[in-house]
């Protein structure tokens, strides 16, 4: 019997591609970059499964140049990048990879918050640059990160990881979601629900987790920069166009917030002469919340079991649009 193919978009985990070599006859994107349009077109014309990266577009036009495709998974909790709607009127699942990756996300998100508070950044580039000259009692102040409010803009699993975060660090935390998180969980974790303005209003820090979607892109412009805190730390984990870049660096700038950290942003990358790479008060990493050598495995295998699972017909583990298996 034939094996059946795939494309996958990205270099993944050996480990992971092995499980998928047993199965289907693998074609892997060799470069670094994504490949543009026209390969993807190309390359998934003939194949029954893809790998996809967040950076590929999985859209109607490749349903329609891949007839024979029967599984899509993305090595990624989000998937904004992939027409989950058209996938789903063809039948096809989509797989995911949620919760490999909401800890070591969180982490990250922490790590921006107190990197930002405590300036490290731009007080290491100082080191390096041999700015620093001496020790002295007014130089380099940050903002205490414990005992500091912390809003929470998005209270899904890992917005709920970084209520747990701030609790080590005897922070409040106040938080606002479309959807309230039951009554336990709230005094689990001593998490205050309010209504967004508040949240923006309250916190000393803020951080978002929210999905992208047409309701929280630039859940973050000019206005509720505006009702923060002009020392507030926002914090972006999420996605970079839940926050509007030209209204974050006029706040930046004008002092009207005291700093952002930035995991992910719009563009990504962001050009080299964009106007937030100018300020000290803004820290941006190149898209590594979920970087972990661990979760980066874990991510790796939970997508080639999803895809296997799609190619021999079974139900994904993780997927998007389960009501394909209710037709
Ligand atoms: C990364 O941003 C992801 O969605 O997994």
């Amino acid at each position: 019997m034939t094996k059946p193919k795939v494309f996958v978009t990205r270099q993944i985990f050996q480990e992971a591609l092995d499980m998928l070599s047993k199965e289907a006859d693998v074609e892997v994107w060799p470069d670094e970059l994504p490949p543009p349009r026209d390969a993807l077109l190309r390359k998934t014309a003939g194949v029954d499964g893809i790998l996809s990266l967040l950076t590929d577009a999985v859209d109607g036009e490749l349903m329609d140049a891949a007839p024979n495709l029967r599984a899509i998974s993305q090595i990624a909790v989000g998937y904004e990048n992939i027409d989950v709607a058209e996938a789903t009127r063809r039948g096809l699942p989509v797989g995911y990879t949620p919760n490999a990756l909401t800890k070591t996300t969180a982490d990250m998100a922490f790590l921006l918050l107190m990197a930002a508070a405590r300036r490290l950044v731009e007080t290491a580039e100082a080191v390096k640059a041999g700015r620093w000259k001496t020790w002295h009692p007014l130089h380099y102040l940050g903002q205490d990160v414990h005992g500091a409010t912390l809003g929470i803009l998005g209270m899904g699993r890992i917005g709920l990881e970084m209520a747990k975060r701030a609790q080590g660090f005897d922070m409040p935390v106040v938080y606002h979601d479309v959807v309230r998180r039951p009554a336990e969980d709230e005094e689990r974790l001593s998490i205050r629900y309010a209504p967004f303005s508040d949240v923006l209003r309250e916190s000393d820090f803020i951080s978002l987790h929210v999905n992208l979607t047409p309701d929280t892109r630039h859940l973050i412009g000019r206005a509720e920069l505006e009702m923060m805190k002009p020392t507030a730390v926002l914090v972006n984990a999420a996605r970079g166009p839940v926050i509007d870049h030209d209204a974050l660096y006029d706040a930046l700038k004008d002092g009207e917030i005291g700093a952002a950290a930035l995991d992910v942003t719009e563009p990504e990358p962001l050009p080299a002469d964009h106007p937030l790479l100018t300020l000290d008060n803004c820290i941006v990493a190149p898209h590594v919340a979920s970087a972990s050598v661990a979760t980066r495995r874990l991510m790796s295998i939970m997508a080639a079991e999803n895809l296997i699972a799609g190619l021999r017909g079974e139900r994904m583990a993780n997927c998007v649009n389960p009501e394909v298996y209710e037709a």
